[in-house]
């Protein structure tokens, strides 16, 4: 076991998880309501993560824009509102036509290139405020041919890749010709820029000069807008393992962090939270211990996504709480098999255990709902709105 996972376990088995949270989970995983494999999501954990986000960003001047992509439900992203929040971000238009009751202004944090993509953000913006990010001249002029005019403009903000390598303009002067491309359509409206950080996963303490690294080509393009009478007044930003030291990137306005509601094996191995801030955990149960030295438990990849871990790719899928020494070594489709060799103790047929998910959002979306449950106890069924939604 590396020296990380035993810290993590020796965590998990101390006083850190909190010993009336355990006990709280503990009950939940037992509750005979539950049918597994089902998501248990601790409601408590994810009101005080929305909480410290909120308080964070109003501490350094900066407007939150959660992206929805990871809790796909519109209670969630009502909490959110409620805490401050100045918008949503959604990845694709579907999620955004889930999200467009709560009233909210809505960032679309993808290329609008699809014939239907155009259409809904089209029918979206008649209702309300709608923002797009785009990096192309084809990206551009296909919105402005779907836009409704009318005097209902759709916000875009020039995409800028500050390293990630994805999507995203690589020089400032591409940037103002997108810009002006924009400034010229009556049906579009040229609100700032957009970048995403998603390539710095380094510890927190190591974050001071990727994000400046970040911050400079952001000034960059600032500054070359500004002087051709464009001044961007968005400057739309942020990641989860980044969210709390945004203030080191140089001009941001506003972040668009998803995972950090939820949190997850990702972000608890990447040191950006502790396992006790993680608040969705896949109650399984053990069907089968016929081979030595392992369990298999009923969640595969159709309940469990399948990603490794992105800051330690060894370390299996996901995180046994109630087992800290086993690895999920593989996941088929229906089965989930866990090394339980290292473990003093190990499961029986019919026990039920809590796996973290390595990455929370794709786990999200392959439920059609999860049991939220809150520090008096009671339980309630959450409907995933925007499960399914890749359109
Ligand atoms: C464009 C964009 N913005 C924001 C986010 C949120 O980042 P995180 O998942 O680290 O919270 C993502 C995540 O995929 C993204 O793709």
């Amino acid at each position: 076991m590396s020296a990380q996972l035993s810290s993590i376990a020796a965590k998990t088995a101390s006083e850190s998880v909190g010993a009336r949270t355990q006990d709280r989970l503990q009950s939940i995983r037992d509750d005979a309501r539950l049918a597994t494999p089902c998501l248990a999501i601790d409601g408590a954990l994810v009101e005080r993560n929305i909480e410290r986000m909120a308080t964070y960003c109003a501490s350094r001047g900066l407007a939150l824009r959660p992206h929805t992509k990871t809790h796909k439900s519109q209670r969630i992203a009502q909490l959110q509102l409620d805490a401050g929040a100045a918008g949503l971000t959604v990845a694709k238009p579907g999620e955004a036509r889930v999200m467009a009751p709560l009233g909210a202004p809505i960032l679309i944090a993808y290329p609008p290139i699809t014939p239907a993509s155009l259409r809904t953000i089209g029918e979206l913006t008649e209702r309300g405020d709608v923002l797009v990010a785009a990096d192309s001249a084809e990206a551009i002029e296909r919105l402005a041919a779907a836009a409704p005019g009318r005097g209902r403009r759709v916000g875009v903000l020039v995409d800028a890749d500050v390293g990630m390598h994805r999507t995203g303009v690589s020089d400032p002067e591409q940037c103002v010709a997108l810009a002006k491309l924009i400034a010229a359509s009556d049906k579009l409206r040229f609100d700032g820029l957009f970048c995403y950080p998603g390539h710095i996963w380094v510890k927190p303490a190591e974050q001071e000069a990727p994000l400046q690294a970040a911050g400079e080509f952001v000034q960059a393009c600032i500054s070359m807008l500004t002087s051709n009478g464009m001044a961007p007044g968005i400057i739309s930003a942020g990641s989860t393992p980044t969210a709390f030291n945004t203030h080191l990137m140089q001009g941001v306005t506003e972040i668009r962090p998803g995972t950090y509601v939820f949190n997850d094996m990702n972000t608890v191995r990447g040191g950006f939270c502790e396992l006790q801030d993680c608040a969705v955990r896949m109650i399984a149960t053990v069907v089968s211990t016929a081979v030595p030295g392992q369990v298999v438990i009923d969640a595969g990849a159709k309940a469990l996504a399948a990603d490794r871990c992105i800051p330690a790719p060894t370390s299996g899928h996901g995180f046994v709480v109630e087992y800290p020494e086993a690895v999920v070594t593989a996941l088929s489709e229906e089965h989930g098999q866990i090394d339980v060799s290292r473990c003093e103790w190990t499961p029986r047929v019919g026990e039920r255990v809590s796996v973290i998910p390595n990455h929370v959002c794709p786990t999200i979306n392959l439920t059609d709902s999860a049991w939220w449950f809150d520090s008096e106890g009671s339980l309630q069924e959450l409907t995933i709105d925007a499960r399914g939604m890749v359109r």
